[in-house]
């Protein structure tokens, strides 16, 4: 695959092996003897990944692993999550997606300093069960610590879980960009302006592993999208794929026979996939998305994420799906409206074109508020994209359900209730959501392509 033009040179892709088995994800080890407590530490730190032949490539990683450890607690637990600083820059945990009071929530108010620790400390309410992340968020350096390997799975599982009898996966797919030495590249101008897009995309920090696929012949796939800026378009030609939850939980019914599901970056996405009759080896590949890129960009192809062996599979038949998961309840009559408009301009500064990525008109200013809510108020939000590339539209603190969209006009069908906390939107889409904030303080609103976010994409609510 060719490099981005006018980037470094990067590293052939043929030089990072790959179809090794995929291996157990690490875990978050609960340090707590106490019911109900998960207690923890994160250590922030450069890492060296045995990932060449020919040396260690140095990443910034949680406890030294490729993804961050994997958090698996259950709904109605407190956390107490340390997070010590070994970087030489601040940082935060961002808990993207839960619903954690502002102060615990790692936005870039609250950054740590180099040398220095916090503890973050929160209760999930019951509810909440669904597949989350976290990531770091200090003010300007987020894309970075990201793209160099700061991320991880948070899974919230529930008390009574309708598919805990299938056999389960957790795929954290996280772009890598290396240059000719195996080393992370920096981001170049391109980058910056499109967002980040590499020549690998690792599942849970394998290059095209190979799952043997459970001869029970079905499981249920949860998938991160923890990429700055590649959207995955996922399909497993040879099969359909069974939505079952988004990223704050269950569907309300499973959506089967989906040729394909394009995840953008920040989303989570449940699957279940069916063996059927096939014993072959499949592919799960992300096909060519166009989101609009800007200038002179190389021809996208599409990308294998990973192979399926179905070969050991040995049941014949399998028992339907229950009809029903969960309830989705509407959250009540809105009480409030808002606007976001994201937007783009260019502008020349030092004889240089320079691209500004803009919220309802302005780049991002940490001492500015943007919008204001009350806190327990039902809203409806409007976000409207006036821009030529697709932005994730994230909201803090909170899962929204998106009520209605149109693309330039025309009404777009919503097939059915869903909790997000991203939401792609193409250029000239608009999408309404319905919300609501728990508690008082600053939430970050902001377009999920990491460079994006720190060119200015990004707003602030304050919540009374
Ligand atoms: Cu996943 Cu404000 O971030
Ligand atoms: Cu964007």
């Amino acid at each position: 695959m060719p490099g981005p033009v006018g980037s470094a040179a990067l590293l052939d892709p043929a030089l990072l092996s790959a179809g090794a088995d995929l291996a157990a994800m690490p875990k978050l080890i609960n340090e707590s003897r106490q019911a109900g407590l998960f207690k923890a530490t994160l250590i922030a730190a450069p890492a060296r990944v045995p990932l060449l032949s020919t040396g260690p490539t140095e990443f910034w990683a949680y406890n030294g692993s490729l993804p961050g450890p994997l958090i698996e607690v259950t709904e109605g637990d407190n956390v107490e999550i340390t997070l010590v600083n070994q970087l030489t820059q601040p940082t935060t945990i961002h808990w993207h997606g839960l619903p954690v009071p502002p102060g615990q929530d790692g936005n870039p108010h609250d950054a740590v300093a180099p040398g220095q620790s916090h503890t973050y400390r929160f209760t999930l309410p019951v509810g909440c069960a669904g597949s989350y992340w976290y990531h770091p968020h200090p003010h300007l350096l987020a894309a970075e610590q990201v793209y160099r390997g700061m991320a991880g799975g948070f899974i919230v599982r529930a008390r009574q879980d309708p598919l805990a009898q299938i056999p389960e996966r957790s795929l954290i797919l996280s772009d890598l960009k290396l240059d000719a030495r195996g080393q992370i590249a920096p981001n170049d101008s391109d980058d910056w302006m499109n967002g980040r897009e590499g020549q690998f995309v690792l599942t849970n920090g394998q290059n095209r592993p190979v799952l043997r696929f459970s001869p029970q012949g079905r499981e249920r796939w949860r998938v991160w999208n923890a990429n700055s800026a590649r959207y995955l378009r996922l399909q497993l030609p040879g099969s359909t794929l069974t939505l079952v939850g988004t990223d704050g939980g269950l569907l309300e019914k499973p959506q089967a026979g989906l040729e394909e599901y394009l995840l953008a970056p920040g989303q989570r996405a449940e699957f279940i996939v069916d063996a059927g009759q096939r014993r072959d080896l499949a592919k799960l590949v992300s096909a060519v998305y166009d989101r609009g890129k800007m200038g002179d960009v190389a021809p996208e192809h599409p990308i294998a994420i990973l192979s399926v062996d179905f070969s050991a599979v040995s049941a014949s038949a399998l028992p339907p799906l229950p009809d029903k998961l969960v309830v989705i309840p509407d959250l009540g009559k809105p009480v409030a409206h808002k606007r976001v408009v994201f937007s783009e301009s260019m502008s020349m500064r030092n004889g240089q074109h320079e691209m500004k990525f803009l919220v309802n008109g302005r780049q991002y200013d940490m001492n500015r508020i943007d919008l204001k809510s009350r806190a327990g108020d039902v809203e409806v939000w409007e976000i409207a994209n006036q821009a030529d590339m697709d932005h994730p539209f994230h909201l803090h603190g909170t899962q929204f359900q998106v009520l209605s969209r149109e693309l330039d006009g025309e009404a777009i069908a919503v097939p059915y209730k869903a909790w997000h906390d991203t939401v792609n939107l193409k250029s000239g889409e608009t999408v309404r959501i319905k919300t609501v904030q728990h508690w008082p303080g600053i939430r970050m609103f902001h377009c999920h392509i990491l460079e994006h976010e720190a060119a200015g994409m990004m707003g602030q609510l304050k919540v009374i």
